[in-house]
């Protein structure tokens, strides 16, 4: 049963050098509010920069609650981790997060100048904006980090499990009344 081992091991890897990334955006939905990022302001096409959602309080908490499950990791990992599993390092726990949140921005963003308007649901952008935000800014900031760890099993698994777990979590928040939206 090699292949079983293989692939599973691929799978928890992948859970293990997401985590970081997967943190901070319900952390943001739990802890977020307030004063938008955007000030409000209006872009030239006559709808807001980022909107609404995306507030100073959500990205710097949900950064700092990536960051932090990053850091449990980190101690984790002196003590005991199976010898399958990747090292997170410093650097890739605060590329993963700030990233995650990055890609979140990015994607409002464009969101805003398709004129979408905040809390619609944009298929795919609105699943796959902290995979490409985390993984890029990891990519540029500790490419020597992704080579080592980013193989291509455990990148076909975070592809498969992030909107598995992105539904699962927005359907979670959803029913416990944190979020307005299914979505
Ligand atoms: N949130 C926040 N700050 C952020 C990201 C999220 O405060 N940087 C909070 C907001 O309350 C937001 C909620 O988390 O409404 C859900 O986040 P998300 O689904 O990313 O934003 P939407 O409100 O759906 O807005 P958009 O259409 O721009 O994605
Ligand atoms: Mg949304």
């Amino acid at each position: 049963m090699v292949h079983i081992d293989y692939w599973i091991a691929a799978l928890l890897s992948a859970l293990w050098i997401m985590l970081p990334a997967y943190i901070p955006n319900p952390a943001a939905v739990i802890l977020g509010g307030g004063m938008p990022i955007d000030g409000g302001r209006l872009h030239a096409d006559g709808n807001r920069y980022l909107g609404d959602g995306k507030t100073v309080r959500g990205l710097l908490l949900g950064i700092l609650a990536g960051v932090l499950a990053g850091g449990v990791q980190l101690i984790v990992q002196t003590q005991a981790l199976p010898a399958f599993l990747p090292r997170h390092t410093l650097l890739s726990v605060l590329l993963l997060a700030t990233g995650a949140l990055a890609g979140d921005l990015v994607k409002s963003y464009f969101k805003r100048r398709r004129g979408i308007p905040q809390g619609r649901r944009w298929p795919v952008a609105d699943q796959y904006d902290l995979v490409a935000g985390a993984l890029l800014l990891t990519l540029v900031g500790a490419p020597a980090w992704v080579m080592a760890n980013l193989t291509l099993p455990v990148l076909l698994w975070i592809l498969v499990l992030t909107p598995v777990l992105h539904r699962a979590v927005n359907l979670l928040g959803h029913s416990l009344g944190v979020k307005d939206v299914p979505w």
